[in-house]
């Protein structure tokens, strides 16, 4: 990232090569990402299912950089832990799924980690207003969650902005992320509405030139449309 530059590119692991993980986690370092996510998914919550905590854990000591666990999962409460231990400094639920998520993103804090609630693109922004203060990421889907290589919801936009308002307005420490579709050609309007923090897996992952190239090209679409 360069200096002022307050835009922070994050990779979803989903496109990786799974028999090549440990290598490709070092090829996203080396690109000079500043954060990986694990897409856990459990085949409930969303219609695909991914790797859990020991396929996480395998690949910790292969990067310096930091690791998000994304629980898509129809119950997270009963695991947290585990995603923590496996070295996830960030630990991302669902709103969708959590009975008490006021109660859940207090708990990833009691277990030593940054917490993060995510919202489907159906999820109104309400239905996190009363727990924006215990939370230290936001994640807006911008894509229906399951799968990667789906296109942008530019219909999300208003809520990323509408997110924004209020972090801004109340004077949060809360990173606003954007997951879905995530590349180019959309980085901009989704950074031109208010995100900051970009998750990306298809466009970091394929296209022109090598996976530096990729991510410098969306770092400087959102700038461009921030400035
Ligand atoms: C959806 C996943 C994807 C992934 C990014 O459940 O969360 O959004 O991280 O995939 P791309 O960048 O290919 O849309």
């Amino acid at each position: 990232m360069a200096p002022g530059d307050t835009t922070m590119l994050v990779a979803s692991v989903l496109p990786a090569d799974f028999a090549e993980l440990g290598r490709q986690v070092q090829e996203i370092e080396k690109a000079g990402i500043e954060r990986i996510q694990w897409d856990v998914m459990d085949g409930v919550f969303v219609p695909n299912l991914t790797f859990g905590p020991d396929v996480i854990r395998s690949c910790r000591d292969r990067a310096g950089i930091g690791f998000e666990a994304h629980l898509m999962v129809a119950d997270p409460d009963p695991l947290l832990p585990l995603w923590i231990d496996a070295g996830c400094e960030i630990v991302i639920v669902h709103a969708e799924t959590c009975r008490h998520l006021h109660r859940t993103l207090g708990r990833i804090r009691e277990l030593g980690a940054r917490s993060g609630v995510a919202l489907n693109p159906a999820t109104p922004l309400q239905a996190v207003e009363h727990v924006l203060d215990l939370t230290d990421l936001l994640l807006v889907m911008t894509v229906n969650p399951g799968f990667g290589g789906q296109a942008y919801l530019s219909g999300m936009e208003p809520k990323i902005a509408a997110a924004r308002a209020e972090i801004d307005r109340r004077g949060l420490d809360v990173e606003l992320e954007v997951d879905g579709g995530i590349g180019p050609d959309t980085i901009g309007a989704a950074a031109r509405a208010g995100a900051r923090v970009f998750c990306t897996g298809s466009a970091l992952f394929r296209g022109p030139g090598t996976m530096a190239d990729r991510a410098a090209a969306m770092r400087a679409a959102a700038r461009g449309g921030i400035a």
